[in-house]
């Protein structure tokens, strides 16, 4: 079955066109980063009316590029349903459910992060089920059991702000542009280590959770009576990068021996991130295990894993059973199994 995929969950408007037997056969995305740099983040309101403009035309786009002749050809239509922002969840929930009425498809609202989960099954190399996946957003830090898909046991997640979230404010106070993360993980390049060290949060608890907030403060008060040149800046990205990735590492090998698994996947817009991939990498070839991840481009926010997600549903059977849905917010494990 063909599936367009529509993601409009935050400040990236992206669409994909999967197909169950040969795989993903085109994607576009449309990125607002100029459209909200000036503001220093997302603002929810340009997020929604952008996604209306640029939505036809990506849609026309992928078709056109995936050689497909008409709605004919489409089986179903999926969309993000949460969790996100409402306004921009609202307009992907619209327009895929007004396609599916004019071309007489099914169509279901799909969970974001599920997406991010399995985006490393669009890949070659595609993890086998079980496996534990440390999904890193913008809006989420989670360590996940799963067992197949729809079946996720959350073994823990963040109790305030999310790594990318974390990322995002320390960029902000090294002065780096919005989104910070990738410029974050740029500046640290040219860091020298040991200068700063920044702690390692609930790394001696026997949990997988976890607190990014205090990480902030710490960058905040090392920074306070320093002058920040180019290479104190950069010393500084350095060290939160280590602390970061070490808190990530440490609790990720926790939650592999708690579910005896040898299988781990890192996910989400955090997870384009080289330092975080490298050591992840190196820990589970040491234990004899093995890490796998989606693309540098489908880490972060997109149509593929939109369409993809909804192709194993949709070919399961399930659809939107009362309209259109648009949750803020969703859990992730009260999604029903495949
Ligand atoms: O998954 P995503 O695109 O959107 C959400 O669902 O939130 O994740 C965006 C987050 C942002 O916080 C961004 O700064 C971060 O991922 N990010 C990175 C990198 N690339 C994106 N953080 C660290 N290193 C990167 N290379
Ligand atoms: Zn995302």
């Amino acid at each position: 079955m063909l599936t367009l995929g529509i993601e409009t969950s935050c400040d990236e408007t992206a669409v994909a066109l999967y197909d169950s037997d040969a795989g993903l056969l085109a994607h576009r995305l449309h990125s607002q980063v100029d459209l909200h740099r000036v503001y220093g983040g997302v603002v929810p309101e340009l997020a929604s009316r952008d996604h209306i403009r640029k939505l036809p035309a990506l849609i026309r786009d992928v078709a056109r590029s995936a050689g497909v002749d008409g709605p004919q050809d489409v089986g179903g239509i999926a969309y993000t349903a949460g969790p996100g922002l409402i306004g921009a969840l609202m307009v992907g929930a619209s327009v895929a459910s007004s396609l599916a009425f004019a071309w007489k498809v099914p169509v279901l609202g799909v969970h974001h992060m599920e997406g991010h989960l399995l985006a490393p099954m669009l890949e070659d190399e595609s993890p086998e089920f079980p496996f534990v996946a440390l999904l890193v957003s913008g809006g989420h830090t989670m360590l996940v059991a799963v067992e197949g898909i729809g079946r996720y046991k959350i073994l823990g997640e963040t109790l305030d702000d999310a790594v990318g979230e974390a990322f995002d404010k320390t960029a902000k106070l090294l002065g780096l542009p919005y989104p910070g993360g990738p410029a974050l993980a740029a500046l640290a390049t040219a860091g020298r280590p040991g200068r700063f060290s920044f702690p390692r949060p609930m790394l001696n608890r026997p949990n997988c959770d976890f607190s990014f907030s205090g990480l902030k403060t710490a960058v905040v008060i090392a920074t306070r009576d320093v002058a920040l040149d180019e290479q104190t800046r950069a010393d500084v990205a350095l060290a939160f990068e280590q602390a970061v990735v070490d808190t990530l590492a440490g609790k990720c090998l926790l939650a592999l021996e708690m579910t005896g698994t040898t299988r781990l996947v890192v996910a989400g817009g955090v997870g384009a991130n080289q330092r975080l991939r490298e050591r992840l990498a190196a820990e589970m070839s040491r234990r004899g295990g093995r890490l796998f991840y989606p693309r540098t481009e489908f880490c972060t926010d997109n149509g593929a894993m939109i369409a993809h997600v909804g192709a194993l549903r949709l070919g399961a059977g399930q659809t939107d059973r009362d309209g259109p849905v648009a949750r803020a917010r969703w859990p992730l494990d009260s999604l029903e199994p495949v």
